[in-house]
């Protein structure tokens, strides 16, 4: 599974690439809000940073609005993968720029039928909104695993990026139902490594060594 970094803060990604945590970033025009910088220079020192693919949303709703921003944001880096909103404007740039070799997460997703359309755009991920499903009481997991289903039904090459996550039982279950990809907040995928067990287990074992009087 690919742990991406969901933020548009770069001490918070640098952070995260030390640990081995990032093997992707997406960004979306909240985090970019949250992040108080100029896009274009934090979209810049993002791709620097990472290697993976780097997600940077489009701001319009047009065909035409969006391929002009698509051509600005492409040109970034090798490593943009346009955002397009997963409307019938977002699909159809989806196809035109996929035809062109270049790569698109298609975001806002929240049913099976959605990740169909974005798939036979060929975009080259899906973001369906787990957390924001729940919140609905609708089970955002639950679409993970339609959209495995499908995919594999019709060896669909588009890749599953769950997105919207709130905790470490998402990206559990999103692993378990088969997400080839996760995109978290830098606060819960630091805590990917915590048990309590394994503090106390640790704290035991150094301290037994401590009185075996042992080198190693
Ligand atoms: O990548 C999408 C993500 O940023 C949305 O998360 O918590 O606002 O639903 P959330």
């Amino acid at each position: 599974m690919k742990f991406f970094v969901d933020s548009a803060n770069i001490e918070e990604i640098t952070k995260l690439k030390n640990l081995g945590l990032a093997d992707g970033v997406t960004t979306n025009p909240s985090l970019i809000l949250k992040a108080g910088r100029n896009f274009q220079s934090i979209a810049k020192d993002i791709c620097e940073l990472i290697e993976g693919p780097v997600s940077l949303e489009v701001s319009s709703s047009s065909i035409d609005q969006m391929r002009a921003e698509a051509e600005k944001l492409r040109v970034i880096s090798e490593n943009v993968v346009v955002k397009l909103p997963m409307t019938w404007n977002g699909l159809k740039v989806c196809r035109d720029l996929a035809n062109s070799g270049i790569k698109v997460n298609m975001t806002l997703c929240f049913t099976a039928n959605q990740a169909i359309l974005a798939a036979k755009a060929g975009a080259e991920f899906v973001s369906p909104f787990v957390g924001r499903l729940d919140d609905t009481k609708i089970d955002g997991v639950g679409l993970i695993k339609e959209i495995r289903t499908i995919y594999d039904n019709y060896s669909f090459r588009t890749k599953i990026l769950a997105a919207s996550i709130r905790s470490l039982e998402h990206i559990k279950n999103c692993a378990i139902a088969g997400a080839e990809a996760v995109t978290a907040p830098p606060a819960i995928l630091r805590e990917l490594v915590s048990h309590p067990l394994t503090d106390k287990g640790l704290e035991i074992f150094l301290s037994d060594w401590e009185k075996s009087n042992q080198k190693i």
